[in-house]
């Protein structure tokens, strides 16, 4: 696999739509090619299933039938959009993935081994190189949530938007918990910092994971994003 598969996961409102496109535009400006993504969608047959997993009409198939909707969504997601764009060397920037449904499917109860055989099925081998986890007490994310929807329409609250404070603060503490077990893939982020502080935590957290991004900040240099690109593409060639 060429390219390199980055995933943004946290709760409602961390901030996460934001920082991927701020994070696109500094990986284009190295002359990188980016797709952005996001689950449950992401394909044309994820997004019909996206419509009834967020509009609650699947929420009668139980937790345990609503991951397996994730899970169908996601295979689509991986064999339609992800795996494609990892083969032709791009970077995927996906707004949630796996991990998600680990954490919003287990706090509702579904047996984490069941969650394991879903996600080895969905994901076929298609795994993160990085997940930043964007992490923010629930009250302050519902609140942005909140404020968000006063002034962009956005159709109203999904069906997990809409639980409530102390089903988000378990979801917080279960991605924490994903995160402290998988240390060398998660990256994780102080979401309360202004949209600015948190866009540089995570390049800094990006280019010390990707070591041919080099460790200076280069987004604004374009000989060297150039040749950075270059050599991005070059080496997986
Ligand atoms: N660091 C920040 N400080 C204050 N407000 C922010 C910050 N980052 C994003 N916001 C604002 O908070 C709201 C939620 O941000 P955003 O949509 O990026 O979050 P999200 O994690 O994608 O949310 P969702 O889970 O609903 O998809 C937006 O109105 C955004 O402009
Ligand atoms: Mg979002």
């Amino acid at each position: 696999m060429k390219g390199r598969f980055i995933t943004f996961e946290g709760g409602e409102g961390a901030g996460k739509s934001t920082q991927i496109q701020r994070l696109k535009e500094r990986l284009s400006k190295l002359g990188l090619s980016i797709v952005v993504t996001r689950e449950p969608g992401g394909s044309p047959g994820a997004e019909k299933i996206r419509t009834m997993l967020l509009s609650g009409d699947a929420k009668d198939l139980g937790p345990r039938g609503e991951a397996m909707l994730f899970a169908a969504a996601r295979a689509d997601h991986v064999d339609s959009t992800i795996e494609p764009a990892l083969v032709r060397g791009e970077w995927v920037l996906c707004d949630r993935f796996a991990d998600s449904t680990r954490v919003y499917q287990g706090e509702a109860g579904v047996d984490p081994a069941y969650l394991d055989l879903l996600e080895t099925a969905a994901v076929a081998g298609m795994r993160p190189d990085l997940t930043i986890l964007i992490d923010i007490p629930a009250d302050v994310g519902l609140a942005r949530v909140k404020t968000r929807s006063e002034t962009v329409s956005t159709g109203g609250p999904d069906r997990f938007e809409i639980d409530d404070v102390g089903v988000h603060e378990r979801r917080r503490a279960l991605f924490l918990d994903l995160a402290r077990r998988e240390p060398a893939r998660f990256a994780v982020i102080d979401g309360r910092q202004d949209t600015e502080a948190v866009e540089k935590a995570i390049w800094a957290a990006v280019q010390n994971h990707f070591a041919e991004l080099g460790t200076n900040d280069r987004g604004s240099d374009e000989t060297v994003g150039e040749n950075v690109g270059a050599q991005a593409h070059g080496q997986s060639a």
